[in-house]
């Protein structure tokens, strides 16, 4: 039996750091709210001119170098990001580029902060199928660009950080390693709980001047709503996987879940009952990178040493849309 599985991870960051003091320089927060509300102590932020391909293709070529391949080897790429270079085309026609790759077919994925896990969804059942054999999956973010740092925007602008993450996926008939179940939700009756709303096709035209004297360029969130719905549905679904799956949360060695918010994931670890340390964690260095986390997260823990071949690893994540999905593997 084929499954797909990761052969190479990589990650990458802006150099700037930017801490919660430095946000309470440019509006009314401070560091004790930051970090007591979210867990946040710090992020990453691009400099001007840095875009969100160029942040994937450093993680790409990390997790190249990681799985002994060169770009020449990719038969396909997925690109998962919220903050795309340009409206169009996909950001992943552009990494592609910078790859030297063309003409391998690149699919880009707007699924928010479930972005990385639908992208993987979607490589493994092209691994599966035997359509491709390596395939690129990249989850970036430059968030900084888009941020309201006064304090109207305050409620957003501390959560969301740059960075990048990027899997090489293959096919492999070792049963003890590979995707072993995913699963894909959304509810897009809360579609506007988390939003931007200032690319409205149905104007004519889309975008007036006066646009930018409102708050539709800047993110808009009900930060409580995000929360309440972020714990319920993360924990049916983690329920649900490991039902489906008939595995006990004892059996996962580690869950990388979306880094959102600490208290969501200290809750959902503790109301669902796995040990200690299980749930892993670095919100505390790169806020939210919406797609760019868990790969990031992911990346981290694995060159940490903390995740051995044939441990069973949780992935999960919920964001906007609604949308939340997961993944469970054989590392
Ligand atoms: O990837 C998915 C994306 N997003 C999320 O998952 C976010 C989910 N939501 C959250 O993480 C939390 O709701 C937040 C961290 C956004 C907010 O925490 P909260 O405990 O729900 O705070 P709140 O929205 O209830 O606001 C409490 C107070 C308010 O003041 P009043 O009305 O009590 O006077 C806010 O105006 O905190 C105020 N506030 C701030 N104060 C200092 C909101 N943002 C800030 C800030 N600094 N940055």
């Amino acid at each position: 039996m084929i499954r797909s599985c990761i052969v190479g991870i990589g990650s990458y960051v802006p150099p700037r750091v930017v801490s919660n003091d430095e946000l309470a320089r440019m509006m009314d927060t401070s560091d004790e709210w930051i970090r007591t509300r979210t867990g946040i102590v710090e992020r990453h932020f691009a400099e001007e001119g840095v875009s969100c391909s160029d942040l994937g293709l450093e993680a790409s070529k990390r997790a190249l170098t990681d799985a002994g391949m060169t770009p020449g080897d990719l038969d396909f790429i997925v690109f998962a990001t919220i903050s795309p270079d340009h409206h169009f085309p996909g950001t992943g026609c552009f990494l592609q580029a910078k790859l030297g790759v063309a003409p391998i077919g690149c699919l880009d994925v707007r699924n928010q902060c479930t972005g990385f896990l639908y992208g993987m969804a979607v490589a493994d059942a092209l691994i599966r199928v035997g359509m491709y054999k390596n395939i690129l999956v990249v989850g970036s973010e430059v968030h900084s660009s888009a941020l309201d740092f006064t304090d109207e925007g305050r409620d957003v602008a501390v959560l969301f950080g740059d960075g990048a993450g990027a899997v090489i996926m293959s096919p492999s008939d070792d049963p003890n390693r590979g995707i072993l179940y995913s699963e894909l939700h959304a509810d897009g009756r809360f579609a506007r709980a988390l939003f931007m709303s200032v690319w409205d096709i149905s104007r004519k035209p889309f975008i007036t001047p006066d646009v930018f004297s409102t708050r539709e360029i800047w993110p808009q969130m009900d930060g409580r709503a995000v929360f309440k719905n972020a714990v319920i549905k993360l924990g049916e679904l983690v329920e649900n996987t490991l039902r489906n799956c008939r595995v006990k949360p004892e059996e996962i060695k580690i869950v990388i879940p979306h880094q959102a918010n600490l208290r969501i994931n200290d809750l959902l670890a503790e109301r669902l009952g796995f040990r200690p340390g299980t749930f892993v964690n670095n919100i505390q260095k790169y806020g939210n990178t919406t797609a760019a986390s868990i790969p990031l997260l992911l990346d981290e823990t694995y060159r940490a040493g903390t995740i051995q071949r044939g441990d069973l690893i949780l992935l999960i994540a919920f964001g906007s849309g609604f949308t939340w999905a997961s993944s469970l593997m054989r590392w």
